[in-house]
């Protein structure tokens, strides 16, 4: 009692900080706000590129000149602290207000340690880590004049050809969640004010990853339901953890782009979730509601500010017509208000108004960028987000003697290794797997390269190679038939070869959107040249989105899926090759069998008709299993778990029970190694067709060979709960069915009745 009076006492002091906190925000912007102008409250709304990079139509033009007369609030992805300071300085010193400038950028899996890409690092399932490599990210960034991130990407993505998979977290939204909330905690810290935390902005609000037919910028369409138990989690979770800002998605929703909708923005965000930061528009996003059908720019430019969008990404709708609207009355004077007010307060929260220059510290700079410790952290990372799909011949782990052949496109690329967005990696400072394989390897292994292929064959495909900054390594050209004779050659000389096929960076990302994902005809070619060769083949897969590796999974033993891993994934990869570290990373998106399954995600519906092999009635192809080729949670690793039966603390449950879920864990193999027990929900009965599995927890353990562990985990009616179809979020009692597994597909189960 005592305790709880101490904790309740705590809790109002606190608040009552934060009040007062408030009221002095809330004063300083007030009084600040009646010297301004109109123009230059809507100034503060104008988000602004100085060049750097562009990923649509816009560039501004005289900036400065703009900066001066208070036309520009922040300025995205600009690079040097020195142009920054430069025009800091005119911000503060020449500008009507002297309100300083926010500085953004897209830091999405490092800033100058460059991390794996975001769907590499869900894979290791480690929210610690993600949150981890999220601060250093910030460590660095904010040393270098960055104190806002366009970064969480929380879109739920089924559909491996849409190219921006890589950079979210896959399919799952109670794991996307759990990833989200790491994100905006590890950028933002405890303290937004303090001079190495930076403000997270989630995107892409909303649904963005549902584009029809994977084609990035396509049509969204979705019933308010699926919306709320399947795509919105994620983005409410990172709301949830304070993002400070959210940044509106391309598409429609509800045949509204969600830069103009009322609904999302003012409803959903505000009104039913309590965000309290600023909205900023995608890139163009207010523009492009003209080719979307919603009016002219001054049209579409009020429809966004009234819908609740603040502030505008590089197309100066807001700075040109906002204005006039006002005077025409389309928008009032509270609107524009209301969205300066946000965006001066996160200026505030981030310090800007106590020190402009807070964040521009060349002494930080040199002792933040590519520390050591980042580095290592980089490695790890890289090396844990490796998923083992294939060990058939126990080929892996390799030895550190003999000769290694190390062959492919992707095996001696080091832009490649870096993955989309990846502004700040730099060159020289990044691992090829060969080096890697040499570093780990040491001197007794004998190394061994060929190119053995180009990237592809196909001309089209060829001209996405360079695309938003990412160049492939080159070579000289040489033909298909020359690069696979000398691959052979060289392999005949090998113990072993480490065939590295994928895909280039620029293949994945933003407008990187593909119809086929297999290997590229020319990859495939060579991979079959290798195994002909009869030496034992281990294929490293170094991609940024699922692929269809049919062919490949039935004729290569060994496949190792090692994403695009960051400045250190050459490293990071050898120490899995080698056994330095036993792979544990876990596929967090489908792998289908064919494209024609896609969309394909482990927590469907069973449907009517529910796949029966015997009865042709039932949902299924007739040329194609159901199956994926790899599903949702699968990865393995140099070791052998046994995961024994689902004990439960209690069969029948009432109203606030927790239910204790308890599995044996045996490392049965011969090393040591990490396992990630899953823990899967189905409510078979209920007033809405619930997926036929959905994860609800999981643990990540280590354990010595021969060792066993008893590992538990708990439910309650909160992982119980959805939104039925009044939308209301509750859990409905009934039969539930328990699974736990090492994937989505190998699961044991056990039944529990629970009753309010
Ligand atoms: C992307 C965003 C990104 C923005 C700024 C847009 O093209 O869709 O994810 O944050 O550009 O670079």
């Amino acid at each position: 009692m005592k305790k709880l009076f101490i904790t309740i006492t705590a809790l109002a002091m606190f608040a009552a900080v934060l009040d007062a906190q408030d009221a002095k925000m809330n004063s300083f912007i007030g009084s600040l706000m009646k010297k301004m102008t109109v123009d230059e409250k809507i100034g503060q709304l104008n988000l602004t590129t100085a060049g750097g990079f562009v990923t649509g139509a816009a560039v501004n033009k005289d900036v400065q000149q703009k900066i001066k007369t208070g036309q520009i609030g922040a300025v995205l992805n600009s690079f040097s602290v020195a142009s920054m300071k430069a025009m800091q300085e005119i911000a503060v010193r020449e500008s009507p207000n002297h309100i300083p400038i926010l500085f953004g950028m897209d830091v999405i899996h490092g800033f100058r340690t460059i991390f794996p890409i975001p769907l590499a690092q869900s894979c290791t399932w480690d929210t610690e880590r993600i949150g981890q490599a999220a601060r250093i990210a910030a460590n660095e960034a904010t040393s270098s004049g960055i104190c806002w991130t366009y970064s969480p990407m929380v879109d739920i993505a089924r559909d491996p050809r849409w190219g921006r998979i890589a950079e979210g977290a896959g399919e799952d939204p109670w794991l996307g969640s759990q990833i989200a909330d790491a994100y905006v905690r590890g950028y933002q810290g405890t303290d937004l004010s303090k001079n190495n935390t930076m403000m997270s902005c989630v995107k892409h609000f909303a649904l963005y990853g549902a584009a029809e037919g994977g084609r990035d910028y396509n049509t969204v369409d979705m019933s308010r339901i699926a919306m709320y138990n399947e795509y919105l989690p994620t983005y409410k979770a990172a709301v949830d953890a304070g993002a400070g800002s959210v940044m509106t998605s391309f598409n429609v929703i509800d045949e509204v782009p969600a830069t103009g909708n009322k609904w999302l923005l003012t409803s959903l965000l505000r009104d039913q979730w309590g965000f309290k930061g600023f909205v900023v528009t995608d890139y163009t996003a207010n523009n492009e509601m003209i080719n979307h059908g919603m009016g002219d720019l001054q049209q579409v430019s009020a429809l966004a500010l009234k819908a609740g969008t603040d502030m505008d990404m590089v197309g100066e709708g807001f700075l040109t017509t906002l204005k006039k609207s006002l005077s025409e009355g389309k928008v009032t004077q509270k609107d524009i208000d209301q969205a300066c007010r946000r965006v001066l307060e996160a200026k505030y929260k981030l310090g800007l108004f106590d020190d402009p220059y807070r964040y521009m510290d060349e002494a930080r700079e040199k002792a933040e960028l590519r520390t050591p410790e980042n580095i290592k952290a980089a490695r790890e990372m890289a090396a844990r987000s490796v998923v083992l799909l294939k060990n058939d011949e126990l080929i892996l782990p390799l030895k550190k003697s003999g000769t290694i052949a190390v062959i492919g496109p992707l095996a001696n690329s080091k832009p490649d290794m870096l993955g989309t967005w990846s502004m700040g990696g730099d060159e020289k400072t990044i691992t090829s797997v060969v080096e890697g394989i040499r570093n780990v390897g040491g001197s007794p292994v004998n190394v061994l390269y060929a190119k053995g292929s180009d990237y592809t064959g196909d001309p089209m495909l060829a001209q996405s190679l360079s695309f938003m900054g990412v160049r492939p390594s080159a070579g000289p050209v040489r033909s298909a038939a020359e690069l696979l004779a000398e691959a052979i050659e060289t392999a005949m000389k090998a113990d072993v070869v480490v065939a590295v096929l994928g895909e280039s960076a620029a293949w994945s990302g933003e407008a990187a959107s593909r119809s086929d994902i297999d290997i590229p005809a020319v990859q495939q070619d060579l991979l079959r040249v290798l195994l002909a060769t009869g030496k034992p083949v281990v294929l490293v897969l170094v991609n940024g989105r699922p692929l269809t590796l049919p062919w490949e999974d039935v004729n290569a033993s060994t496949i190792l899926e090692a994403w695009a891993g960051g400045s250190e994934a050459g490293n990071g990869i050898a120490d899995v090759l080698f056994g330095d570290y036993n792979p544990a990373g876990k596929l967090t998106a489908t792998f289908p069998r064919s494209v024609g399954q896609i969309p394909l995600y482990y927590n469907h519906k069973n449907t009517g008709r529910p796949m029966d092999p015997r009865n042709k009635f039932t949902s299924k192809y007739l040329d194609i299993s159901n199956d994926p080729l790899y599903p949702f949670g699968y990865g393995l690793s140099y070791t052998k778990f046994d995961i024994g039966d689902v004990q439960l603390s209690k069969h029948d449950l009432k109203g606030d029970e927790t239910l204790k879920v308890t599995v044996k864990v045996t490392n049965t193999g011969k090393y040591a190694g990490e396992e990630v027990v899953q823990l899967y929900v189905r409510d078979p009965v209920a007033s809405i067709s619930r997926p036929v599995e959905e994860l609800r927890n999981f643990k990540k353990i280590m354990l010595n060979p021969g060792e066993t562990k008893d590992v538990s985990m708990n439910v309650t009616t909160a992982d119980l709960k959805f939104y039925n179809s009044d939308l209301k979020y509750d859990w409905e009692p009934g039969e539930f069915i328990i699974f736990v597994g090492a994937n989505s597909r190998d699961v044991k189960s056990a039944k529990v009745n629970w009753v309010k």
